[in-house]
């Protein structure tokens, strides 16, 4: 049997071992996949440690994925563009790291929730790990618009900046803009990817900010968000939770370790319970 783990601080409440477990029993792979915890200063060694156990492979979470995009000896282009690295491959090359995430949120929008991206005028909420992660994926379904909103601007400025220096996706109109400009403007599809899910605090949102048939997507999942909650009050005609992401991010990694794709449906179906 092949090793796996998810590596993070906390950890105990993953989803990650019951969702390969499930993909592994789907695909007939004979797979372990555990839990472990590492110190906040000790993801290195946890790292090495394993990887002298015969680990295959491992999941990064909160709050290591930097430091995993920093301690890989080589790195996919979509890890290298999302500057951080969830899904890391152990084998005679070395370390590589890999994002999944993007990808995950991607197919979670078009082939579960049926959205197309190409096209929409997209609102990205957040400048932090996990707007980064998902900005570049969502760039190449060439949307007719993407604006990054987030507190503190600067941020925001500078995805923007690294997108126009990358120079390959001009054809997509993209600027960051603070909170209080988002006023009489329309999208699509809204997505949120700051951490406020997390706690009960609202985001500084206009009103009217969803075009007809518009969905609102929240990266978090496990409970219903105050972004969730705006959004059913403003109206959008879709509102999602993160679970779908998840799911999908997870067979991404699963896909690259081996090889096979598992279906995600009855996956989700049964975390939803
Ligand atoms: P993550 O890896 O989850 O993205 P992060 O890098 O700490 O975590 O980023 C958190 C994001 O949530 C940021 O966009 C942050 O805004 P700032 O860049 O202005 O800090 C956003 N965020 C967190 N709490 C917020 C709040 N109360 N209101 C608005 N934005 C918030």
């Amino acid at each position: 049997r092949d090793h796996y783990a998810v590596i993070g601080n906390p950890v105990q409440h993953s989803k990650s071992p019951q969702i390969h477990a499930m993909f592994a029993a789907q695909t007939g792979q004979h797979i372990d996949y555990g839990r472990v915890l590492a110190a906040i200063d000790g993801f290195s060694s946890t790292i090495h440690s394993l990887r002298e156990q015969g680990y295959r492979g491992a999941n990064v979470t909160v709050p290591f994925k930097l430091e995993a995009f920093a301690l890989s000896d080589q790195l996919s282009e979509r890890a290298h563009d999302a500057g951080a690295v969830n899904t890391l491959i152990f084998n005679e090359h070395g370390i590589t790291g890999d994002n999944t995430d993007g990808a995950g949120l991607v197919r979670d929008i078009q082939h579960n929730l049926q959205r197309p991206l190409q096209g929409q005028r997209i609102l990205l909420i957040g400048a932090g790990g996990a707007a980064e992660g998902v900005l570049h994926p969502l760039l190449e379904q060439q949307p007719q618009l993407l604006v990054i909103a987030n507190r503190t601007l600067d941020k925001a400025l500078r995805m923007i900046r690294r997108v126009e220096e990358r120079g390959d996706l001009r054809y997509v109109s993209v600027n960051a803009q603070a909170f209080e400009a988002l006023a009489g403007q329309t999208f699509d599809i809204v997505i949120n990817a700051t951490s406020t899910g997390l706690s009960d605090s609202q985001l500084p949102l206009p009103e009217q900010l969803f075009a007809a048939g518009a969905l609102a997507y929240d990266m978090m999942y496990g409970r219903e968000t105050p972004f969730m909650a705006y959004a059913r009050q403003q109206g959008a005609a879709m509102i999602a939770d993160g679970l779908g992401m998840l799911v999908e991010q997870a067979a991404e990694a699963f896909f690259v370790w081996r090889g096979i794709r598992p279906h995600t449906a009855a996956v989700i179906a049964a975390l939803r319970g």
